[in-house]
């Protein structure tokens, strides 16, 4: 029988053992329903998990919005609703792991969240935290906020997609300061098809070349407009980048979800690129 768990992050070895018999892992999903602008009622994010499922995910950290302006989720209310997904799924025999995580707004007000131990940390053995920056200009002190942020958790801060950033569309170098003081970066699996627009996705295949791209994952909200793309982007990766560009995603992702340490994706060949830019 299959069921779907919350637990507590097994040992790194399982999961990499796991890696290729068992598909993905995904660190950044809205699922929790009612929370934020995911799945609006448990049927939705029964439905949206099943789409995940379907697409090879085996695990998903579920990152409801917290210190986001609209949305003032508390580490209680997600936490006993990841507990009723996990008691749904695993009545309809849908395979996934669930965690608990969040997607931090990075404010002066996260940081002291984190010293107060409000947001939740049960994936990657809270060595990561998923960040991201408000689509208006970036606060102008936030590799200070980062630092301050990794100061207050111990853990290291992964930037939710870097390539969807109006500033850092604009400015690529933003991304590779963010790297260059140790920071993580996250791409959103979409953004290579272009669905978050063109920018993004010329964004998102730069990161990739200048091994600025840590790991991917769906972001996904809901089955239309943010629906996760994870098969069609793997194969687009695959066509462009290989097996072993494949492999290193998926590697990555279950690394994190463990707690290991990872690397850019910089020894990454392009072996079916012909000519500089095509992506363009
Ligand atoms: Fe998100």
């Amino acid at each position: 029988m299959t069921t779907t768990t919350t637990r507590m992050v097994p040992a790194a070895t399982e999961h990499r053992e796991r890696t290729r018999e068992e598909g993905l892992a995904d660190l950044h999903a809205h699922l929790l329903p009612g929370l934020d602008d995911g799945p609006a009622s448990l049927k939705e994010a029964l439905a949206l998990l099943e789409e995940l499922a379907g697409q090879g995910v085996r695990a998903v950290v579920c990152t409801p919005h917290m210190y986001d302006r609209r949305y003032r989720v508390t580490q209680e209310q997600a936490r006993s609703a990841v507990s009723r997904l996990t008691e749904a799924a695993a009545k309809r025999g849908l395979r996934v792991d669930l965690y608990l995580g969040a997607e931090v707004r990075l404010t002066p007000e996260s940081v002291d969240a984190w010293d107060a131990g409000m947001i939740p940390r049960d994936w990657g053995g809270g060595r990561y935290v998923l960040v991201e920056l408000s689509m208006g200009a970036p606060p102008r002190d936030w590799l200070e906020l980062a630092h301050e942020l990794r100061v207050a958790s111990g853990a290291t801060p992964v930037l939710a997609h870097p390539e969807r950033y109006p500033a850092t569309v604009r400015d690529g170098a933003l991304i590779e300061t963010w790297v260059d003081r140790g920071g993580l970066c996250q791409v959103t699996w979409s953004s290579l098809l272009g669905l978050a627009g063109r920018g993004p996705k010329r964004r998102a295949i730069w990161m990739l070349e200048r091994g600025l791209c840590h790991v991917m994952a769906s972001d996904a909200h809901d089955l239309g407009r943010r629906a996760p793309h994870i098969q069609r982007s793997l194969a687009w990766v695959r066509r462009h980048g290989g097996e072993s560009a494949v492999e290193a995603l998926l590697a990555n992702a279950w690394a994190l979800l463990a707690g290991n340490p990872v690397e850019a994706l910089r020894s990454i060949p392009w072996p079916s690129r012909r000519r500089t830019g095509w992506w363009f």
